[in-house]
């Protein structure tokens, strides 16, 4: 009820040409996030809407297979705007590509939001952190994913994400994949081999 008459406020006010744009979403969202109702609403809404998506990345948002990642514990901006990006062919990924065309944008913004609030649990990993992994981690990648790898509002989390789909995802960036593109991931690690990548995701993966 609530979100109904925001979203009338919203529509007459002037803002209405740009509704449409990635950081006008980013603005809605955050509104919802600062208002108590209108957040229980979302993440109700979003479970609903989620159906869809918990055959691969989990009821509770940690992921059913280690090349999906979680999506519990994801910064909510992080989330919407992987959504943009697959349906925008900025990110590709088969099925992805597919259903983010198919939400609308009140959809993304509460399925971001649900999955955002859930909590990562640790899962079997196929490696172990090592003292490499954790050196480059702790030399680099802490810079802008943090130190304990929870990201912020600028950057994902990644700690806890199953090895497999870090491995594939840095190799994707060093390759600059099409099916990531324009990521400054790809300049970060520009020049790192795939034995540091391989210890670093390990490292990633082992983080709580
Ligand atoms: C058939 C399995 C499948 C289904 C169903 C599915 N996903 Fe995904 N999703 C994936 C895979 C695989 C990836 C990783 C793609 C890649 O490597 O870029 C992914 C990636 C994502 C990402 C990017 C996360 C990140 O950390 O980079 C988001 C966000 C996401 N999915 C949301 C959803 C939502 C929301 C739904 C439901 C509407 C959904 N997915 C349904 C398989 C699935
Ligand atoms: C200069 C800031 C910066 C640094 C340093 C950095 N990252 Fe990132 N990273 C990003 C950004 C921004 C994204 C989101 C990129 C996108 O949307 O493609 C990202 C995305 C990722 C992803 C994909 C996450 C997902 O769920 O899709 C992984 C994995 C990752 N980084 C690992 C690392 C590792 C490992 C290091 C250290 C070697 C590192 N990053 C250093 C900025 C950084």
């Amino acid at each position: 009820m609530l979100r109904k008459v925001l979203f009338v406020l919203m529509s007459l006010a002037p803002v209405v040409a740009v509704a449409e744009s990635v950081d006008a979403m980013l603005q809605e969202m955050t509104i919802i996030e600062n208002n108590t109702a209108l957040l229980q609403t979302a993440i109700e809404d979003g479970k609903e809407r989620a159906v869809l998506c918990v055959r691969c990345h989990g009821d509770d948002g940690n992921s059913k297979r280690d090349y999906i990642p979680n999506l519990a514990s994801q910064n909510a901006a992080y989330l919407f705007t992987q959504f943009e990006h697959f349906a925008n062919g900025v990110r590709k990924d088969y099925v992805m590509s597919k259903l983010a065309t198919g939400l609308s944008t009140n959809d993304r913004i509460d399925i971001a939001l649900f999955f955002s609030r859930l909590e990562v649990k640790p899962r079997p990993q196929p490696v172990t952190a090592g003292k490499q992994g954790e050196a480059i981690y702790k030399s680099v990648c802490f810079v802008c994913h943090g130190q304990e790898g929870h990201g912020s509002e600028q950057y994902p989390r990644i700690a806890g994400q199953p090895y497999e789909f870090l491995q594939n995802t840095l190799m994707k960036f060093l390759n600059n994949d099409p099916a990531r593109q324009n990521s400054p991931m790809m300049g970060v690690i520009r020049n790192m081999n795939e034995q540091q990548l391989d210890d670093v995701a390990a490292y990633v993966a082992n983080m709580p």
